[in-house]
């Protein structure tokens, strides 16, 4: 959100005033009290804001209560806006639009700038493309003062602001780099009354793969907007993304996780139309724990009405992965009570399809292709 962007912001150097955070009229009220004129702006993890009638201009403190009253709530995009910032109100005279950005496709880094940025830079970038600059930016080499020069004078900024942009540009150059973002936005970044430039919102996304690394930034993370059962997935280290249909869906590899989606998917349109529920690669380890987190949280799903495991045996044998589900099945007790579908293929799968015959529970169904258990988790799935 933007008052968290501003607050890495403020930590890298890069101009601008971080505001306040209300979460309610009345502090709301307070902070403009404290900042004298105000814009009041919806925090929400989407644009468009300003557009949606989420930034206001308030002039008294009255009118910043009002204005906190009337966005607090407000739904934008689908998101329900739970704070507002209360940042001081600038004298705008120019605004441009500046980011950094990973261009996976091309394996470098890209920076878009305009000076022709605002509300309306989307419209800019379809009716006046060559208003809106790309910069390819070598990872190697990364930005350093002669590059920042170099993107400066492509996008245009005025004579006027050449040092300020070079340095402003070289502190969110740290931002992207030292956060471990895959994105750093600001627009409007501002030319003000008296030629100064700073940032008056800004959005970064930041690259999870980096968390071990970034101890600061769970505190960055919405919890509202987390679905539960992946916070919960996520606690136990499991990667999991929740989905929409009825068939849990537990694999090992993200590979093989892959294609039972399409092969229940597929299945799934012979039986009333029933979908995958989620996504869950269990990795390499599926030992008895893994497996009983991994059904706990597909259990917990109240989509769920059928459960399809299927697992290639590979470094971990399928024997192994048998006794994790007879595991899991004792430790979850009472809590199974959705039918299981299991296909074993790979190393030791005969020891693997023995144990789980020899054990005979009433919820468990062996089948021995992927297409067939995919068909008969479907079939249960929609009964
Ligand atoms: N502190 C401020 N002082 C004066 N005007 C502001 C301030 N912050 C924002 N504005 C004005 O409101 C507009 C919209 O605000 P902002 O860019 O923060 O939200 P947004 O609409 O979500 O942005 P985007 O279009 O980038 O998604 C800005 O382009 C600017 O004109
Ligand atoms: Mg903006």
């Amino acid at each position: 959100m933007e008052y968290q962007a501003k607050e890495l912001f403020a930590k890298h150097d890069v101009p601008g005033a971080p505001g306040i955070v209300a979460n309610t009229p009345a502090e709301a009220r307070a902070a403009a009290e404290k900042l004298g004129v105000v814009v009041v702006k919806a925090q929400v993890q989407a644009g468009g804001r300003g557009k949606a009638g989420g930034v206001k201009l308030a002039k008294t403190p009255d009118e910043a209560e009002a204005h906190a009253e009337a966005i607090l709530g407000m739904d934008i995009k689908g998101l329900t806006v739970k704070r507002v910032l209360i940042a001081p109100a600038a004298t705008i005279e120019e605004e441009y639009y500046f980011s950094f950005l990973l261009d996976r496709a091309n394996r470098q880094y890209l920076c878009i700038a305009s000076i022709e940025g605002g509300v309306e830079i989307e419209e800019v970038a379809k009716t006046n493309p060559d208003a809106v600059k790309k910069i390819a930016i070598d990872p190697g080499t990364g930005v350093d003062e002669e590059k920042a020069r170099a993107i400066v004078v492509e996008a245009g900024f005025p004579e006027a602001l050449t040092d300020q942009a070079v340095e402003t540009v070289l502190a969110l150059w740290k931002v992207f780099v030292e956060e471990d973002a895959t994105l750093v936005e600001v627009n409007p970044l501002a030319r003000l009354a008296g030629d100064k430039l700073e940032a008056l919102d800004g959005k970064v996304s930041l690259d999870e793969n980096a968390e071990f690394r970034q101890p600061d930034h769970v505190a960055f993370e919405d919890k509202d907007a987390t679905d539960p059962l992946e916070a919960k997935a996520k606690e136990k280290g499991l990667n999991y993304v929740k989905l929409d249909g009825a068939v849990g869906i537990i694999g090992n590899g993200a590979g093989l996780v892959m294609s039972t989606l399409d092969v229940v998917a597929y299945a799934g349109e012979a039986h009333g139309g029933v979908k995958p529920a989620n996504f869950l690669d269990i990795g390499g380890g599926a030992n008895a724990k893994v497996m009983a987190d991994g059904l706990d949280v597909i259990l917990g799903d109240e989509q769920v009405k059928s459960v399809f495991v299927n697992v290639f045996g590979g470094i971990t044998a399928c024997d192994e992965v048998a006794n994790g589900i007879k595991g899991a099945l004792e430790i979850l007790g009472d809590a199974a009570t959705k039918p299981l579908v299991v296909r074993l293929d790979g190393n030791n799968v005969e020891k693997g399809r023995a144990i789980l015959d020899e054990m005979n529970h009433p919820l468990v169904t062996q089948v021995d292709t992927m297409d067939g258990a995919a068909d008969k988790a479907a079939e249960l799935a929609n009964d």
